[in-house]
């Protein structure tokens, strides 16, 4: 219980397999990274950034939270944007959701989940704003999957709206905002088509002159 042998021979195992690929790989990646992409994604265990992408170690800068949201108020979320945006120089956030994720089942339940109802209350605003839409389709999974898509397209509102990607646009650094959405049952992803990659896509209401 105290030592998770089996992880650590796993660790060596893929450490091995990587190197007899590229003797040099962790040598070469340990100065430097330089990932062209951040990933903000739900923590779901059946999502991972990298194998969904086919990506290695140093591919994809991450940040993961339960059900994909960025709040206005997360420091550890905006942390993870400034740092990718103004220090890594990423040329694509991507938002990823996925279909059935267990924080919009949850926002949508009213049932009494504990503290983390004060979070997954970014999905009932959300909720709130489609309600006519949402309450207008008859099956609970097609209500739940709309859901988990609509959410998608408002992160990747409330990531264009930070002042952060608002001033790399502004000082004319090339950055696209993308919103995509992940099927568990069949491992494929799909794009939400709601890219954003300039000041004059967002609201009025939103941008900063
Ligand atoms: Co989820």
């Amino acid at each position: 219980m105290r030592v998770l042998k089996e992880l650590f021979e796993k660790n060596k195992k893929w450490a091995d397999k990587v190197k007899a690929k590229n003797p040099d790989f962790f040598t070469n990646l340990s100065k430097q990274q330089n990932p062209e992409y951040l990933w903000i994604g739900c923590s779901d265990s059946r999502v991972p950034a990298n194998e969904i992408v086919d990506m290695l170690p140093g591919e994809i800068f991450v940040h993961r939270n339960i059900a994909n949201l960025v709040v206005h108020t997360d420091l550890n979320c905006l942390s993870v944007i400034q740092y990718a945006v103004e220090v890594l120089k990423v040329k694509h956030i991507i938002v990823c959701g996925h279909y059935g994720c267990g924080g919009i089942k949850a926002a949508m339940d009213n049932k009494d989940h504990g503290l983390i109802d004060n979070w997954l209350r970014n999905i009932s605003d959300i909720h709130r704003y489609y309600r006519e839409h949402i309450d207008s389709l008859k099956d609970d999974n097609e209500k739940i999957n709309l859901l988990c898509e609509l959410n998608v397209i408002e992160q990747v509102a409330n990531v264009c709206h930070t002042t952060i990607v608002q001033n790399a646009w502004r000082s004319g650094q090339k950055l696209a905002v993308h919103g995509w959405i992940y099927s568990i049952e069949d491992g494929i992803l799909k794009d939400l088509n709601v890219c954003t990659t300039n000041l004059d896509e967002i609201s009025q209401t939103h941008r900063i002159k």
